[in-house]
């Protein structure tokens, strides 16, 4: 080999290791969207955090047990003390305390306090109380 073709062949070699690197480069790039979990879809729903029989079970209660007598839920029932949103506004125990009239609810709800307590022996009064804790 001669010295202008060795550098020539230097020079060649060098030129494909670059073209072979840049390549390289771009299709890590092109490739790294793809290790990044996709997004989920805007039409994914979030994961439940309780099961939509459940709550189905809790509003029928609502019905059956004649709350909206006194309460609306979205536009229904009466909209003197509506629950919309109780579920931000209240924890569970005080849930509990206003549907049944007990503690610091009793004192407050009077006579409807005794009506309420009768609540306490509802078999759906759990899925009930799910029901209202989604009202957010
Ligand atoms: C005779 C009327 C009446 C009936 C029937 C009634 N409630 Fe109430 N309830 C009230 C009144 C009055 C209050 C206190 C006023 C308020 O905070 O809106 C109240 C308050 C509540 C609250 C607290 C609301 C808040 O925003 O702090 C919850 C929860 C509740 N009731 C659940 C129920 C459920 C569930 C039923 C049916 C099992 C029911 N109530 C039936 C009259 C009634």
């Amino acid at each position: 080999m001669t010295r202008e073709s060795r550098a020539e062949w230097l020079a060649a070699a060098t030129a494909a290791l670059v073209i072979a690197l840049s390549a390289l480069f771009a299709a890590l790039r092109n490739l790294s969207p793809l290790s990044v979990p996709a997004p989920q879809s805007a039409a994914a729903p979030p994961a439940p955090a309780v099961d939509a029989a459940r709550i189905a079970a809790g509003r029928a209660a609502f019905e059956r047990m004649n709350c909206a007598m006194c309460h609306s839920i979205a536009g229904r029932g009466n909209p003197s003390h509506p629950l919309d949103g109780v579920g931000s506004r209240l924890d569970r125990a005080l849930l509990r305390a206003w549907t049944l009239g007990e503690g610091e609810a009793a004192a407050q709800l009077g006579g409807i306090a005794a009506m309420k307590q009768r609540n306490a022996a509802d078999p759906e009064l759990d899925a009930l109380l799910d029901y209202l804790q989604q009202l957010r």
